[in-house]
């Protein structure tokens, strides 16, 4: 899929920029200038509109990085239940990148991460070792 079938795909939808975005990002990795030049001009949007959504939003990143990621939710119920605790141990090698996110809707189960679209709960050291040590 290249990014002129993204853009088709979402051809007459409303409120397409998200979607798009995300599409992009999933499908690329991140959302180069060129990919931002052109959702603007499909959408009749300048650049920069394209562009602050882009740099709003954690999850759309301008550049490739390869590394798989852990989103550890660090909001008020998982920090409650130990969330520091259970990531003292994260190694810190760079080989992983740890985004913190701010609740994953697992408040009553955590601490709780999110790695690709599956969401962990109940997390203790061992657990998010493994996890780290899986990616
Ligand atoms: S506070 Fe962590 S999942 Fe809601």
């Amino acid at each position: 899929m290249d990014l002129a079938d993204i853009l088709d795909r979402h051809k007459g939808r409303e409120g397409p920029l998200l979607p798009i975005l995300h599409d992009v990002q999933a499908t690329f990795g991140y959302v180069s200038e060129d990919a931002i030049r052109a959702i603007a001009l499909a959408l009749n949007l300048t650049r920069a509109e394209v562009h602050g959504v882009v740099s709003f939003y954690h999850d759309f990143k301008t550049k490739a990085d390869p590394r798989p990621v852990l989103k550890l939710c660090r909001a008020e119920a998982c920090q409650a239940r130990g969330v520091d605790a259970v990531a003292a141990d994260l190694p810190q090698d760079g080989r992983v990148k740890v985004e913190t996110v701010y609740c994953l809707g697992l408040c009553s189960v955590g601490p709780a991460a999110m790695t690709g679209d599956t969401v962990h709960a109940r997390l203790d050291r061992e657990k998010l070792k493994a996890l780290v040590a899986a990616l």
